[in-house]
């Protein structure tokens, strides 16, 4: 396999807290890295570059880990730009607007699925995203979340089962006919085609009780649990996403001093997804107070039509600098390390050696432009490991 020596590279983040300062981002300057086609294979100064069958000179650039974005809703069909226009002059966002995705969706073609799911796919991939999670849930039934995840496996090995979004127009009147539907066939038919189960506990969409129901059958079916938790109200959703040993629990816009303490406590990552409070202007979450008590955190687009229809990590991070009081360094480690905690992966978002060789060459000498140049476009490209 032909090895690849990037040199010249004027700040390297690791992730790797043993290389150059030892701080969490493991930073370098004037450094080289040499990879092959699938991993990291040497990290350090760049006077000490070993030799490898290719060169590239990054000119001074930083150069980052890949971002790992680790909660996207990409396949869809429609737009409800009409719904963000309502927003923007005051009217709030309940989740309500999900049947309308689900009705768009449910009459899309397969090929016109797969065509909208692949455009937004390579957006996040050209601005620097190397590994996504991507959840079902606009179908809700058992063909439809089928087609789903059978899309979702053709771009990620990351896909979520949400048949839990929210109760669909043809069970309003039965509930309980739908969890039944949930926890059997359905289940049934998408566990082989997954590795995680999510629910939308909130107002409006699913309980405390009737998430750890569904949680609880999907892992008996060798999902994996994550969870949307507290996008629009208080709850024991937090509580409960702990008490599972959830990878991450998602949203967290309303948190308690007590969700803060069991999540400190625990190995669930809070994936803050500051994309969904712009575009429903809405109070975004306390990043500050989540760090300060040492709660791991990620970042993530929640790309999707209704809440977030954001493709652009950059814009995430800008977003997290500006708007919750994060530095760049939090941001950025949130966005590459983090998104990697919260799907348990420990081969992808950091550059330490063995690590998959996903790495991102920014046109800008330091990664703080990530956030500095909010729009514009600082990365330059974007390199994926073969899998
Ligand atoms: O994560 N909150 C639940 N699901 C999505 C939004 C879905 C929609 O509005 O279409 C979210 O924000
Ligand atoms: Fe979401």
């Amino acid at each position: 396999m032909a090895t690849r020596v990037i040199g010249n590279i004027g700040e390297l983040t690791t992730n790797d807290p043993t290389l150059g300062d030892e701080s969490p981002l493991g930073r370098l300057f004037n450094a080289a890295m040499v990879v092959d086609d699938e991993q990291v294979l040497w990290v350090g100064d760049g006077d000490a570059a070993p030799d490898a069958d290719e060169s590239f000179d990054a000119g001074g650039c930083a150069v980052t880990p890949g971002f790992v974005d680790s909660h996207t809703h990409l396949v869809f069909a429609g737009e409800r730009s009409d719904e963000f226009e309502a927003r923007m002059a005051g009217v709030h966002y309940d989740g309500g607007g999900i049947a309308r995705t689900v009705a768009a969706t449910r009459s899309a073609t397969t090929e016109a699925l797969e065509r909208g799911t692949r455009k937004r796919a390579s957006e996040l991939l050209a601005g620097g995203v190397t590994t996504i999670e991507i959840k079902s849930g606009y179908e809700l039934t058992v063909e439809g979340e089928v087609r789903e995840l059978t899309i979702a496996q053709e771009f990620s090995d990351e896909v979520t089962w949400l048949g839990a979004h929210v109760v669909p127009a043809e069970f309003r009147g039965d509930r309980e006919g739908y969890l039944s539907l949930l926890t059997s066939s359905m289940l049934e038919a998408c566990a082989p085609l997954a590795r995680w189960a999510d629910v939308f506990c909130d107002r409006g969409a699913f309980s405390v009780d009737e998430a750890r129901h569904v949680l609880t059958a999907a892992r008996a079916k060798g999902l994996a649990p994550r969870l949307h938790a507290n996008q629009l109200a208080h709850s024991g959703a937090i509580a409960l996403a702990v008490e599972l040993d959830c990878a991450s629990v998602d949203h967290c816009t309303y948190v308690e001093d007590s969700d803060i303490d069991l999540l400190s406590a625990s190995a669930t990552v809070a994936t803050l997804l500051p994309g969904a409070e712009f575009s429903t202007r809405s109070r975004y979450p306390s990043a500050r107070r989540l760090l300060d008590a040492g709660v791991t955190l990620a970042l993530a687009t929640d790309c999707n039509p209704g809440s977030s229809y954001v493709t652009s990590m950059a814009f995430v991070i800008a977003l997290a600098v500006r708007e919750m009081m994060m530095s760049v360094d939090e941001a950025l480690w949130a966005s590459t390390k983090g998104g990697a905690l919260a799907l348990r992966r420990d081969d992808v978002g950091h550059l330490g050696v063995g690590a998959r060789a996903d790495y991102v060459v920014l046109d800008a000498p330091r990664a703080a432009h990530l956030a500095y140049r909010p729009g514009g476009v600082v990365v330059a490209s974007t390199h994926r490991a073969r899998r």
